[in-house]
């Protein structure tokens, strides 16, 4: 009887093969229906004609750098060795400064460079006491600011509240003072990746009202940065050591999509933690879970290989069954647990519209034999761009752009 319930499940799972609809959420584009955050790809133009009289020079360009002849309103100024911030046309819009070894960033640098939308600085050797304050402050139009990879042990002050994207990753930034980012309402990216950030206190990013993407991967954060603003879809806090969740957290963000805390220290965490309606994406994968957890509706692609699971209750990860309204999971990986049994048959009934559970191998006391060595509908190897990814580390993701369809042809092939 229990095999003949596996096998019709197992057909009816063979039958569905809905393609994945996953979303590749991509940190720097995808992420989110954000206006304006595709720039137009801009064409430097090749093999100019300079004799030919239609095309505009203006020679304000500064030596060092290119500027494309107008109407582009863009400055070339990457991967030159400069030390300083040439002089800008107040015309320029575009200024590309990346992979040079400039240090200082001062007020006389911008000074008429009022029309600036986007600076790229990133790769530099920019130290946070080499700013002049109020550097950025009358860059009025300022939408873009990438100053990641360099030395900065603070955000820079005074940074103009047009701006809505700002990336800092990969500084030394140790400490986030409650001013640092006041007024910004227009922020809706901030990227504070790899930094030295132990935590974030309550007056520090709850007035960016438009935030939609907070990145806090690989820092040291020891608790869940404190009062995010309501608008926050996405929030990336992998890799630091975060041991708990307090039960209210969730509560004030109702908005939120996904959900990255592997590589934490949880131990425990509220049941009824991720009852987010609108939650697609979880990622606990690498903490010390014990206990299953209440799976919201709307949850497709959940992670938690590598923790100290001993069973799916399912009892409590879908209390009810509601076949009107069915739950959303269609991936699930649970490798490197302490699971001792197969997955329940009532995940299927749960989860009708899952297409995998990656069961893999799980962990054993030493000298125990394990128990359990036919789980029931897993996918033989994990493939090797999934491991390759998991040892480059995490920032980017890229393990979830798994090819289901592809191992789905394999598996059943
Ligand atoms: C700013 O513009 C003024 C007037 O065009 C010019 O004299 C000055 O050299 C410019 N300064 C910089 C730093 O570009
Ligand atoms: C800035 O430059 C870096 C390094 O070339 C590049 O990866 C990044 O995409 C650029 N960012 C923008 C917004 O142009
Ligand atoms: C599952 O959880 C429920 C509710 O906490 C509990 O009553 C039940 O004993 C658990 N079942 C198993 C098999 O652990
Ligand atoms: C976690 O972050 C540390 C730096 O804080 C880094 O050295 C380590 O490689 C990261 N681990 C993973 C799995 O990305």
């Amino acid at each position: 009887m229990e095999i003949l319930i596996k096998l019709s499940v197992i057909a009816l799972l063979c039958g569905t093969r809905v393609l994945c609809q996953y979303e590749n959420y991509d940190y720097d584009t995808d992420y989110g229906p954000e206006p304006n955050v595709q720039y137009p790809p801009i064409h430097v133009p090749h093999n100019v004609d300079y004799s030919d009289p239609q095309i505009i020079y203006t020679n304000d360009c500064a030596r060092e750098c290119f500027c494309p002849p107008a109407p582009l309103l863009v400055m070339y100024c990457d991967n030159r060795k400069l030390k300083n911030i040439p002089q800008i046309p107040s015309r320029i819009q575009h200024l590309y400064l990346q992979f040079n070894d400039i240090e200082a960033v001062m007020m006389k640098s911008f000074i008429n460079a009022t029309s600036l939308k986007e600076i790229n600085l990133s790769h530099n050797k920019i130290k946070s006491n080499k700013i002049e304050v109020g550097a950025f402050a009358k860059l009025r139009n300022l939408e873009q600011i990438f100053i990641d990879h360099n030395d900065l042990v603070e955000i820079p002050p005074d940074l103009p509240s047009s701006v809505e994207r700002l990336n800092f990753a990969f500084n030394k930034i140790a400490r986030l003072n409650d001013r640092d980012l006041q007024g910004l309402v227009k922020l809706t990216m901030l990227d504070l990746c790899n930094n030295h950030i132990d935590s974030v206190k309550s007056k520090t990013l709850n007035k960016l009202a438009r935030l939609m993407q907070l990145n806090m991967c690989n820092n040291k954060l020891h608790s869940m940065p404190a009062s995010l603003p309501t608008s926050l879809m996405y929030l990336s806090i992998e890799n630091n050591s975060i041991s708990n969740i307090p039960d209210d957290y969730f509560t004030k963000l109702p908005n939120l999509l996904a959900i990255r805390m592997s590589h934490n220290n949880l131990e425990e965490i509220p049941t009824k933690i991720f009852n987010l309606p609108n939650l697609v994406e979880l990622n606990l994968g690498h903490n010390k879970l014990q206990q299953a957890f209440f799976i919201p509706r709307s949850l497709q692609h959940l992670y938690i290989q590598d923790n100290e699971l001993e069973s799916l209750n399912m009892t409590i990860m879908c209390p009810k069954i509601d076949h009107f309204n069915t739950n959303h999971l269609t991936y699930l990986r649970v490798d490197q647990n302490k699971l001792q049994a197969p997955i329940s048959t009532l995940a299927y009934l749960c989860f009708p519209n899952m297409q995998r559970i990656y069961y893999g191998e799980q962990k054993y006391a030493e000298g125990e034999i394990p128990k359990v060595q036919e789980p029931m509908l897993t996918h033989p190897t994990v493939s090797e761009e999934e491991e390759e990814d998991e040892r480059e580390g995490i920032a980017d993701y890229r393990h979830e752009e798994y090819e289901i369809e592809d191992h789905f042809n394999d598996y059943y092939n």
